[in-house]
């Protein structure tokens, strides 16, 4: 079944450090997203501390969050049917190690951590990022 959903993408920095948003914001409107907001921030440790909440005392969460908060990223909100899937099959694998050929981490990703963007998992947890970057009204 499909159902109209809203997902939140991130370009992170070592994407954007590498002139990437042009190509990765032309994937999401060929796909037929909707580009409801966008934002250029650049997060402090903290932020990025907030917003990656759910990875807190994972090995990698230092390096992360370090990561994360080293340059600007640009913050998307999307609308479409499926947009959570869908985003993340755009995406590819975590790992660019297991990203498929022609997606954007295959093209843009270093490694496991810095892997170019980031994409909500699910329904909660979307509201919950979505809103972690954006007010309502910026999403109307
Ligand atoms: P993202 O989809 O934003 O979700 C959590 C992030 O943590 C992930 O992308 C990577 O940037 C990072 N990450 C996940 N697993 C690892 C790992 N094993 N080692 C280092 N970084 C990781």
């Amino acid at each position: 079944m499909k159902t109209l959903q809203r997902t939140l993408a991130i370009i992170k920095p070592d994407a954007v450090a590498r002139g990437a948003i042009g190509d990765i914001i032309g994937s999401l409107e060929r796909r037929g997203f909707r580009i409801l907001s966008g934002k250029m921030l650049h997060i402090t440790r903290k932020q990025a501390e907030g917003f990656y909440a759910v990875h807190a005392g994972k090995p990698f969460f230092e390096s992360l969050t370090k990561f994360m908060s080293e340059g600007p990223i640009l913050v998307i909100a999307l609308e479409k049917e499926n947009a959570i899937a869908e985003w993340r099959e755009i995406m590819g694998a975590t790992n660019p190690a297991n990203a498929k050929e022609g997606t954007v981490r295959k093209k843009w990703a270093e490694s496991i951590e810095r892997n170019a963007v980031h994409g909500s998992d699910a329904e909660d947890t979307a509201r919950f990022e979505l809103s972690y970057f954006f007010a309502g009204y910026e999403l109307q």
